[in-house]
């Protein structure tokens, strides 16, 4: 068992509906597949460059393998794999990742939504319940999360959420088929205070529930 895993967290009313994070499962295969073959113009463009094409790659006889390698790498304390529901449904992924204790303490957060509850409060509120969680419960101290220039509602996001940026990492990721540009943003355990989620919560962009 390693610090923060396995972990529930919400649930958390935001203006999509009930908001949940939960380890990824294998019978999430269903719908996963489901939302990303239809989501496929909302996501590629910001995700690592893939091999083999998109309807591969996401079918649903390929998510067992993923789903695998990240319970092996939560096993081992390197990676927390959740997936988000909204009103109990399947709504997306979130992944704290590369994680690296001893004096570091540190790892990268990623997300995505399922295109149909966009815009309704659900990736800032998951990145609050995780980035507390990890911070409370997983023994890290920094987040770090990097984000295309373009990508103006991931940013938007991360402002919402707490996060600062740190910097430009220039040609950093391969994504949707070549060296990107990314923003740096970063967040440290003393700068979250009584937490991401309170903080959401008195600007009532999320409610307790
Ligand atoms: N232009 C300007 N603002 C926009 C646009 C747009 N085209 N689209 C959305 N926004 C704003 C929304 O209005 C909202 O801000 P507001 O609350 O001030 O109105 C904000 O962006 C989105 O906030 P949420 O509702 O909390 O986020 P959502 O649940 O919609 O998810 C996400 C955002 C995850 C970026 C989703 O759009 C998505 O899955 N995109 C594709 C994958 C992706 O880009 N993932 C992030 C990669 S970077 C990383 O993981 C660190």
């Amino acid at each position: 068992r390693h610090p923060g895993w396995p972990a529930k967290l919400g649930p958390l009313r935001v203006p999509a509906g009930v908001l949940a994070v939960r380890p990824v499962r294998l019978r999430d295969a269903g719908e996963w597949s489901r939302v990303r073959l239809r989501d496929r113009e909302h996501l590629e463009m910001w995700e690592p460059t893939g091999v083999g094409p998109w309807p591969d790659r996401n079918a649903y006889w390929s998510w067992p393998s993923q789903w695998m390698a990240l319970r092996g790498l939560a096993r081992r304390g390197q990676c927390l794999p959740f997936t988000i529901t909204v009103d109990g449904r399947f709504a997306g992924q979130i992944t704290v990742g590369n994680v690296i204790r001893a004096s570091l303490r540190s790892a990268w957060i990623g997300y995505w939504v399922s295109s149909d509850i966009v815009r309704g409060g659900v990736a800032t509120g998951a990145v609050a319940l995780v980035t507390d969680h990890v911070f409370d419960f997983g023994g890290l101290h920094r987040l770090e999360a990097t984000v295309r220039p373009e990508n103006t509602p991931s940013l938007r996001v991360l402002g919402k959420a707490g996060y600062r940026q740190e910097g430009l990492f220039e040609r950093y990721l391969d994504v949707a088929g070549g060296w990107r540009d990314h923003f740096c943003y970063a967040i440290t355990k003393e700068e979250t205070g009584n937490g991401l989620v309170s903080r959401l919560v008195s600007k009532g962009l999320a409610e307790r529930v």
